[in-house]
């Protein structure tokens, strides 16, 4: 099978490579990124992979070429940072929305099997004090321009289903931590602030819940998706990993020697959302799926351990991240 994997020097693409390489050798795996700010190709293995530059919201020959060639594709490629749709939105509505446009009307074009890949924020938020989850028939109501942005892909994804007879899925999952993070997401952030020498910063009060699932527990769930699903089915994914942001922070600070309490407050995010969290029951009792990574606090060491053997992965982007953040006030 050619796979093609939009966004693949992102983090979660890039880590669906690495991962699909090891466990689906027989796979032909082709990349598609603009490199943006937060795609880089070190994220990437030295080989065994195709590699194109490309914009998806542009729509150029090499994009249908490319397109053209494979069987499946694999959408991750979106801006995907909260903070900066705030700050930003046009680059979410170009990339998340017209470039999805642009990926569904070349896989409508040419017959081909496509997988949307989002995120559980579309539902907007849950009380901090409930154990709702969210499920597959939880309304949409998204919060921020990312959020709302996404929602959109999604709604496009669904209409060419339903109006072209499309050979899509789509699945919406909760929060990702591991290897390979960009350093402006909130747990790379931390580690890498103590890491050099100063005090994590939490939103608000820092009691806003996420449920937190490694990288390699949502892109296995993709690809049991793309392998077994059928058109037009979508599945939530998530591992029952519910935090608060101050619980990961204290964890971070212990694992790295420090006080617990060694963090401060900073100004909280407009319109923050206060909780995620996820039924995955669909995809667990539907196609067998199961997270590897149930021991939240083991796959936190492993992403700590993963920045500090790699600073010359992040030192970089750190500067002009903190930058940018220092310039909001934070
Ligand atoms: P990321 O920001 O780390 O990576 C996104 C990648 O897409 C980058 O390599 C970037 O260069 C590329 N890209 C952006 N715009 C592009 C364009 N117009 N054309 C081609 N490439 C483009 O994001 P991520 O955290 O890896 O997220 C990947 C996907 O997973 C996104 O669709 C996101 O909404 C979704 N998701 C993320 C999370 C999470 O916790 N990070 C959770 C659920 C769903
Ligand atoms: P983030 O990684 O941006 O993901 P999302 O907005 O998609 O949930 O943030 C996760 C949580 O951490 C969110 O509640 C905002 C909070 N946060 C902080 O408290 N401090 C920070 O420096 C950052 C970047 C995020």
């Amino acid at each position: 099978m050619r796979v093609v994997v939009t966004g693949g020097a992102g983090f979660i693409g890039a880590n669906f490579v690495h991962l699909a390489l090891k466990e689906r050798p027989d796979w032909t795996i082709i990349v598609i990124d603009k490199l943006t700010y937060a795609g880089n190709k070190d994220s990437l293995p030295d080989s065994g992979y195709e590699f194109y530059k490309l914009d998806i919201a542009i729509q150029n020959q090499e994009l249908e070429q490319v397109i053209k060639s494979c069987d499946a594709i694999v959408h991750f490629a979106a801006e995907s940072h909260n903070d900066n749709s705030l700050e930003s939105p046009w680059p979410f509505i170009e990339s998340n929305i017209i470039g999805t446009f642009r990926l569904l009307e070349l896989a409508r074009k040419h017959h081909k099997r496509f997988h949307h890949v989002s995120t559980d924020e579309v539902y907007g938020d849950l009380e901090l004090d409930s154990s709702d989850k969210f499920t597959e028939t939880t309304p949409y109501k998204p919060s921020s321009p990312y959020s709302s942005s996404k929602a959109c892909s999604d709604m496009l994804v669904l209409a060419w289903i339903r109006s072209y007879g499309l050979d899509a899925t789509i699945s919406n999952c909760s929060n990702n931590y591991g290897p390979r993070q960009h350093v402006e997401k909130f747990i790379p952030r931390q580690i890498t602030e103590i890491l050099q020498g100063r005090q994590p910063r939490l939103y608000g009060s820092g009691l806003q819940v996420r449920d937190w699932i490694h990288v390699d527990d949502h892109n296995s769930a993709v690809i049991k998706i793309l392998e077994s699903s059928t058109m037009g089915e979508y599945y939530l994914i998530g591992a029952n990993g519910e935090q608060t942001n101050m619980q990961v922070v204290k964890k971070l600070l212990k694992s790295l020697g420090k006080s617990e309490d060694d963090f401060v407050h900073v100004e909280d995010r407009a319109g923050h959302d206060l909780r995620y969290a996820i039924d995955s029951t669909k995809l667990q009792t539907t196609l067998g799926w199961r997270p590897r990574y149930s021991d939240f606090d083991a796959g936190l060491e492993q992403t700590i351990e993963w920045y500090r053997n790699n600073q010359e992965w992040w030192e970089d982007a750190k500067r002009v991240t903190e930058n940018n953040y220092l310039k909001k006030g934070h």
